[in-house]
Formats: structure tokens, C-alpha cells, sequence
């Protein structure tokens, strides 16, 4: 059977990414050092497919260590690389730290696969790389800007690193990169979602978070930009329709279909949402009503960002399943989940 390594696999994206490749029939590899993750999430993948996937605790900035992976299994067709940190805040604050792990870890598995003749690589980018883009929605080819922080520029420097690879002498391995917009919600089963440790620095945790009683107050960060109601739009969509495109683009590289050896590809829903949306959205879809304020602006922050999703759907034969509604609900199905288990 075929068997895929998913680096960041007990993480939020990496975990809905393990249950579909189990579903499709794949034997799942999940390295990851659980710094922001926990080993109960195994239990999750298992009850929900039936599998559990192997697991090898490992920090991927150890190369070494990460050896013992390509050593011990046999038949590995690619990866799907998830593995990082991303609190935007935080890489300001540690830009070592970020630059460190998230550049370190991906040179250890390029190099391993190059020199385990492993040649599929899906990497996880991320929308911040096109900053505030001039033009709305965003297509693949819209300008790159200026990171804003090192978080987002380790997803910058990242893509390059592949780019330079794939015209090397004799390059074998062919890559697609990913840029999410803004992943939200939770697995419909309720077993496995996003659980951020400390206090969220996003907004859907932050809301969930806050009607349950565990947060205060929502504070919504400036209603005075120039949009339909003042507040920023982001592309909000479903972990499990973000989830399906990996799925899609993996099978495109077993399947030499791809026309380039490196791809990039938008994951977002096409749409674009207001804060004040979102929290509309959530309350009428569970019932519940979110306490907020308005307060500044948070620095960083972009007036308004949405894709072109055009690309995705023609090439990888993409079909978005999940609403707005959908979202909002499984995120709130979650975190009452959470606390019951606790
Ligand atoms: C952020 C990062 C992005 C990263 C992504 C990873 C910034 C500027 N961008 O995206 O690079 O890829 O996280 O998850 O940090 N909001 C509030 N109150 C809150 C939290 C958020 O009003 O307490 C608003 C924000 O101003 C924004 C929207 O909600 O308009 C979404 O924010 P968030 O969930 O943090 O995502 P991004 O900022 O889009």
C-alpha cells in the first residue's frame, strides 16, 4: 500500500489531511514533535477512520532523527509538509525561532527525500504572501509582496527554496504549493478541530472561545476601514474542503499529471467576509450570541483579501462541499466538544 508522510499531522490542517488520505486508502506517516499539538488527535483520526496512523514523534530540525523515518518504512510516495510554527505575534517577537524551525525543518526533508529518491511534495503556503494585493480576487500570478512578518516570509523563502531546487541539475522531485486563505471550522464528526494553546490570535477560536465562557469579551480589531461595514475581509473556508485539494494535488503528482514541477495553487472559498459577517454567521447558525466591542486596529492586518479559486477547480478537479454556515457550526460543535472531554 502506499504510504505518505504528513509532517504537523496531529496539527489542525494535518490532521483532516490524515483522515482523507486514510479514507482514500493511503497508509499514513504522521511525524510531528507535538509542541503545539497533542497525541490524543491519533485517537480522533482512529475513531474516525478506523486506522490509526503511525506516529513518530520527532523534531524535523533534528535530521538525523528524521532519518530513522526513511530508514524504517518502505514504499513512501511523498509528503505533505505542514509542520511549523505560525503565530504571526510570536515571529515578530522570535524571528530566530521561526526562521529556525520553519526553514530548517523544510531543508531536512528536501534533502532527505532528494536522497531517498522520494519525489512528491506538497508545502503549506499561505495567502500572507500576496500582503494587501492591489487587485481583488487574487489569482496565483498577483505580485508577491514585502512580508510582514517572519512568519510570512518563511512561507516566502520557503517557495523559493523549492523554486531554486526544481531547476537544479537532475531535479527529480516535483512540488505543489499551497497558499490557504483563512481555514476554519472543524471535521463534521466533531473528533478532531482546531485547538489553539494559550489565548487564539484567530478569530474563530477567539468567538468559540468566548461564547463558551473561557474569554471575555471578542474584541473585533477596527471598524473603520474602507469596507461594506468598516471591518476587514478575509476568504473564510472549510478545514475539510482545504483538506480534499491536498488529496487532489497528491494524487496529481502520483499520477505525473502535473505540467510543472513545481505548482502553486489558491485554496480558498472565493469569497470574501467581513468580521461582522462571521460573527452574524455564527450566531444565526448555532444560536448563540457573541459578545464583542469594537476596538483599534491590529497592526498587520490587511484591508481585504480573497481568491481566485479558478486554478484549483479546473486543474485539480476541486468541488468546494462546506457553506459559511457549516463552518461557523462545526467550529462551535468542536469546542463544545472539547469541553466535555475535559
Ligand atoms: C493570520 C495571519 C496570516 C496567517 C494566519 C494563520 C496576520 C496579519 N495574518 O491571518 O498571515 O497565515 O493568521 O492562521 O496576523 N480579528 C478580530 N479579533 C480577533 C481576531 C481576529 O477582529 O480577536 C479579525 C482580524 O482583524 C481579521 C480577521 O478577524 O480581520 C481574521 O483574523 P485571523 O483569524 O487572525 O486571520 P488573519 O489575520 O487573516
Amino acid at each position: 500500500m502506499s504510504k505518505v508522510i504528513v509532517t504537523g499531522g496531529t496539527g489542525y490542517i494535518g490532521s483532516h489531511v490524515a483522515v482523507d488520505l486514510i479514507n482514500k486508502g493511503f497508509e499514513v506517516i504522521i511525524i510531528d514533535d507535538l509542541s503545539n499539538s497533542e497525541i490524543s488527535v491519533l485517537d480522533g483520526i482512529e475513531k474516525i477512520t478506523g486506522t490509526k496512523p503511525f506516529f513518530e514523534k520527532i523534531d524535523l530540525c533534528d535530521k538525523e532523527a528524521t532519518r530513522i523515518v526513511f530508514e524504517k518504512y518502505s514504499d513512501i510516495q511523498g509528503a505533505i509538509h505542514f509542520a511549523a510554527s505560525k503565530a504571526v505575534g510570536e515571529s515578530v517577537e522570535q524571528p530566530i525561532k521561526y526562521y529556525k524551525n520553519n526553514l530548517q525543518s523544510l531543508l531536512n526533508m528536501i534533502e532527505l527525500m532528494i536522497e531517498y529518491k522520494i519525489d512528491n511534495f506538497i508545502f503549506s503556503s499561505s495567502c500572507t504572501v500576496y500582503g494587501q494585493p492591489d487587485i481583488l480576487p487574487v489569482t496565483e500570478e498577483s505580485p508577491i509582496k514585502i512580508a510582514e512578518s517572519p512568519y510570512g516570509n518563511t512561507k516566502q523563502i520557503g517557495e523559493e527554496i523549492l523554486t531554486d531546487q526544481t531547476k537544479a541539475p537532475g531535479n527529480q522531485m516535483k512540488f505543489v504549493c499551497l497558499r490557504y486563505f483563512n481555514p476554519i471550522g472543524a471535521h463534521p464528526t466533531a473528533l478532531i478541530g482546531e485547538k489553539p494553546s494559550g489565548i487564539p490570535a484567530n478569530l474563530i477560536p477567539y468567538i468559540t472561545k468566548t461564547v463558551k465562557g473561557e474569554l471575555e469579551q471578542l474584541t473585533v480589531f477596527g471598524d473603520d476601514y474602507d469596507t461594506r461595514d468598516g471591518t476587514p475581509i478575509r476568504d473564510y473556508i472549510h478545514v475539510c474542503d482545504i483538506s480534499s485539494a491536498h488529496v487532489l494535488a497528491f494524487e496529481r503528482l502520483l499520477n505525473n499529471a502535473n505540467t510543472e514541477n513545481l505548482e502553486i495553487y489558491n485554496l480558498g472559498s472565493g469569497e470574501g467576509h467581513t468580521v461582522l459577517e462571521i460573527i452574524n454567521a455564527f450566531e444565526s447558525s448555532t444560536g448563540e450570541k457573541v459578545n464583542y466591542k469594537i476596538g483599534p486596529r491590529r497592526a498587520g492586518d490587511v484591508i481585504a483579501t480573497y481568491a481566485n479559486n479558478d486554478k484549483a477547480k479546473t486543474q485539480l478537479g476541486w468541488k468546494l462541499k462546506y457553506t459559511l454556515q457549516d463552518m461557523t457550526r462545526s467550529a462551535w460543535a468542536w469546542e463544545q466538544k472539547m469541553s466535555q472531554a475535559n
